[in-house]
């Protein structure tokens, strides 16, 4: 196959991949998953606090804060090794809690983060509640270990 054909192969294979997720999940939900800005560990000087959380679901999901002297979020990233909706969930977090007070963060709730992603399906509405519960359990570490 020569590299043309091949380019094309793989184009073809993508479009199938988004359409088969488009039967399961919104529009922006899949733009999210796709391409997650906030994506990855940063460096070790971009992180104040870490904290990984095993959901019920079996799956991981960690976020990286960065905390200013005001205790507001500089910058945050997140990893998880969840589904498709738990990396949206993940990435949607993120957007709603950059540059907000930790206090602030901590409210934010799993059924705010479904409604910013227009409705996750009903079998994946707990990978928001991973995203709740990680957040709520790094902000916590960092308050602990302050004191
Ligand atoms: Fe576990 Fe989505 S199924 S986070």
């Amino acid at each position: 196959m020569d590299k043309n054909s091949f380019d094309d192969f793989v184009d073809k294979l993508q479009q199938e991949i988004i359409e088969e997720e488009l039967k399961e999940y919104n529009e922006y939900i899949v733009k999210l998953f796709h391409n997650p800005k906030h994506w990855g560990k940063p460096k070790d000087a971009e992180i104040t606090v870490d904290k990984s959380y095993l959901g019920p679901c079996g799956d991981t999901m960690q976020f990286f804060l960065k905390i200013d002297d005001n205790n507001k979020i500089g910058k945050v990233n997140f990893i998880t090794d969840g589904c498709g909706a738990s990396v949206a969930a993940g990435e949607q977090t993120t957007l709603m809690i950059e540059g907000k007070s930790l206090d602030d963060a901590k409210k934010l709730t799993a059924e705010e983060i479904d409604e910013a992603l227009n409705g996750l399906p009903d079998d994946h509405k707990h990978c928001a509640e991973l995203a709740v519960r990680t957040l709520r359990k790094t902000i916590e570490k960092y308050k602990k270990d302050k004191i």
